[in-house]
């Protein structure tokens, strides 16, 4: 497990003082870093066709951005390349274990690990970010640059594929060794070249706008073929121009659109299904010898087995009125109330004991739901 420290920070002082507002150079944020991964490693995931991997290049000044799947690596060239794999939390378990110390962001704001490689002078240029970013350094050193949010500045796209800004002044320079951390808000420039072949671990947080929650939103309604209450104007009374829609129109045609809104239950479940939305299609491997609930249940009694959460995997919950709506992977299910400590420990810790459930006294539904979740791959047993 990774262990975070914010220079001499609490995660109170920090939240306050530097999330979403100011970039921090945090030194040492890991002691003894270890890499969980290598570069040959991601270079082997970069060749999947599920994973989206990036290369890009800056040879004396010209800027080349390639999309992966790659067949080979000849563009990944001594100096002045970089490769970048997304949502490696899916595809490799001791990875995403590098997301755990910053759950004290909640799990549905966390997006996805970005792993990148450089070789000497690799980067990607500078650039902004719309979603908040912790850039851990791993094996190598990089030469980093952040800069305060600027609206001013200017961006451009070289290379189709790669939007970068323009020079900004720097109120972060300094090389990165392994175990230092950049955290980086939305909107402010930074660009990292590599001083000697550098691997750099990117946690990126999600923040939808108002686009996306609408648009999904509107998805679930179709989906679920809600919203189906038409306009009525029953009261309708005679008016001096036809061509007028009256400010009480306008208000009936609000209220109606937000009457959906205001559904408790259906704004319940769409939130449940879009935060937990896997960032990938998660990659599952169901068990072969399905277990039976019985089973469960006599493990959680009798054994003690550290069930852990598969990669990828985004687990939340929203208290309701009479039950809470624990969702995972797009899915919601319905619980009572009294298995709130079993849904946290299941949502708040990657690893969960069977022991350490049976204490906390999990109803026949909560079997159940386990049952089918472990029987799908999405916990499996640690050892
Ligand atoms: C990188 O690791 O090269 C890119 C990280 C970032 O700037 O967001
Ligand atoms: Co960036």
């Amino acid at each position: 497990m990774y262990q975070l420290k914010i220079n001499d920070l609490t995660i109170e002082t920090f939240l306050s003082q530097y999330w979403q507002k100011k970039p921090l150079l945090i030194k040492q944020g890991f002691v003894d870093f270890v890499d969980p991964i290598d570069a040959n490693e991601l270079a082997g995931l970069a060749m999947e066709e599920s994973i989206e991997s990036r290369l890009i290049t800056n040879h004396n000044d010209q800027w080349q951005a390639h999309q992966g799947p790659f067949e080979d690596f000849s563009l990944l060239t001594p100096t002045n390349s970089t490769l970048l794999v997304q949502a490696v939390d899916h595809w490799h378990n001791d990875a995403a274990q590098l997301l755990e110390p910053f759950r004290f962001i909640p799990n549905w704001r966390i997006d996805d690990l970005m792993i990148s490689y450089s070789t000497p002078q690799g980067g990607v240029g500078p650039h902004l970010d719309q979603y908040d970013v912790f850039i851990v350094q791993g094996q190598g050193s990089r030469h980093w640059r952040v800069g305060l949010k600027d609206n001013n500045l200017k961006q451009f796209t070289k290379s189709k594929i790669l939007l970068q800004v323009e020079q900004f002044d720097a109120v972060i320079d300094c090389i990165l060794q392994p175990g230092d951390i950049l955290y980086i808000p939305p909107g402010c420039p930074h660009e990292g070249y590599a001083v000697e072949n550098a691997i750099n671990y990117s946690i990126g947080f999600r923040a939808p706008n108002q686009q996306d929650l609408l648009s999904s939103f509107a998805d679930h309604i179709i989906d679920t073929d809600s919203g189906q209450t038409r306009y009525c104007d029953a009261n309708i009374a005679p008016r001096k121009s036809k061509g007028e829609v009256t400010k009480a129109e306008v208000n009936n045609i609000k209220a109606l659109m937000k009457s959906l809104l205001e559904d408790e239950e259906l704004f319940n479940q769409w939130l449940g299904t879009t935060l937990s939305q896997p960032k990938h299609e998660m990659d599952l491997a169901p068990l072969e010898d399905l277990i039976s609930e019985e089973q469960l249940m006599h493990t959680l009694e009798h054994e003690n087995i550290e069930l852990e959460r598969l990669g990828g995997t985004r687990a939340i919950y929203q208290l309701n009125n009479d039950d809470i709506t624990l969702s995972i992977n797009g899915e919601n299910y319905l619980l009572h109330k009294a298995d709130l400590a079993a849904v946290r420990a299941l949502t708040d810790q990657l690893i969960v004991a069977t022991n350490e459930l049976y204490n906390l006294s999990p109803s026949e539904e909560f079997i159940t739901l386990l049952t089918t979740l472990i029987n799908q791959g999405i916990w499996f047993s640690a050892e």
